[in-house]
């Protein structure tokens, strides 16, 4: 069976040769970065690298591998103006006649390293409004206005997921010839949810909604819901929302008593718009208990954010029970 290649697929999508470049770039590293994965042990990439990042969460050596070969690659490209990374302090400048502004969480779910679990890439691409030297202001603009956003998931296969505005679309690494093949070409979350995704050890912590929300949930079918939930979590929010967007169901990753002043885990700029996104582009939303994230105005590119995300009509019964 012949499969279109990504590089064909985005040309029959018109999609605009500079943003195809920064598309095939990120594409073409997250193969080393799925070869330095597999080698695991092996290679010596397992474990801590022995510092902390901007946000105080230690860095382990694969995230610093991930970060460095993504920068790389991106500055090489003359489309990219500027880059912001979850494990980089401030933003990077980088052409200065390049169309388009990169945010990235280099590697998803790096508490899996260890144990040999899924892990991700996740990227966002906004064009460059601001003026000829990046800034950081730059880079604020609402997730409405991604040019592009997806992940690689590193699984039993690596998967790229793309979303250029105009639906969802999977990609499956062929490893013989190191290229991406589309495998689906029209994501659709489905409209019933009979599935959850949340850490569930933090119970506790959450706000009222949420706890009587849940709690409902667990209730099954002899609660007001009138069904059983199953419920997952991966620990990997690129696992996690993949499964979502094959399946079906809610994550949330929802606002926390301990650290009240934090608005919640989940980075607004490299995780919930870039994955919000394409949770939308495939039929879905993407709240907080306020409103819709992709509107959010961000303040700085490490901003946190609340995420409630997945099939429509379970994401506005979840917002609807912090309203009450
Ligand atoms: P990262 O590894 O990039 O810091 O992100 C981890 C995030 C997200 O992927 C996941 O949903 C969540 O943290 C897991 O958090 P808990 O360990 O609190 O379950
Ligand atoms: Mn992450
Ligand atoms: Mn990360």
């Amino acid at each position: 069976m012949s499969r279109t290649a990504l590089p064909e697929f985005l040309s029959n999508a018109a999609v605009p040769t500079e943003l195809q470049s920064v598309i095939l770039g990120l594409a073409d590293v997250s193969v080393t970065i799925s070869q330095a994965l597999a080698k695991g042990a092996l290679a010596g990439v397992l474990g801590a690298a022995g510092a902390e990042n901007v946000q105080g969460e230690d860095q382990k050596k694969l995230d610093v591998i991930a970060n460095d070969l993504i920068k790389d690659a991106l500055a090489a490209l003359p489309a990219v103006r500027g880059l912001a990374s979850e494990e980089e302090p401030d933003v990077l400048a980088c052409h200065t006649d390049g169309q388009y502004l990169v945010t990235f969480d280099p590697l998803d779910g790096s508490s899996n390293i260890d144990i040999n679990s899924m892990v991700g890439t996740i990227f966002s691409v906004l064009p460059h409004t601001g003026s000829a030297a990046v800034t950081e202001q730059d880079f604020l603009q609402p997730g409405r206005q991604q040019a592009a956003a997806g992940y690689i998931l590193y699984g039993p296969s690596v998967m790229l997921v793309l979303s250029t505005g105009n639906g969802v679309a999977m990609f499956t690494l062929d490893q013989d010839q190191n290229r991406y093949l589309l495998t689906e070409a029209d994501i659709n979350i489905p409209v019933e949810a009979k599935e959850f995704s949340i850490n569930m050890s933090n119970q506790r912590h959450w706000v009222a909604g949420m706890q009587h929300y849940i709690s409902d949930l667990l209730l099954g079918k002899e609660g007001p819901r009138g069904k059983d939930f199953n419920m997952r979590w991966v620990a990997a929010m690129v696992a996690d929302v993949h499964r979502i967007l094959c399946r079906g169901g809610l994550f949330t990753y929802p606002w926390d008593s301990r650290k009240p002043e934090q608005a919640g885990k989940l980075r607004l700029m490299y995780e919930a718009n870039p994955m919000g996104f394409l949770v939308e582009q495939a039929g879905g939303e993407v709240w907080t208990p306020e409103g819709k994230i992709l509107d959010i105005q961000p303040e700085h590119i490490h901003q946190r954010v609340p995420v409630i995300l997945g099939a429509a009509s379970e994401v506005k019964i979840c917002v609807d029970y912090h309203q009450r």
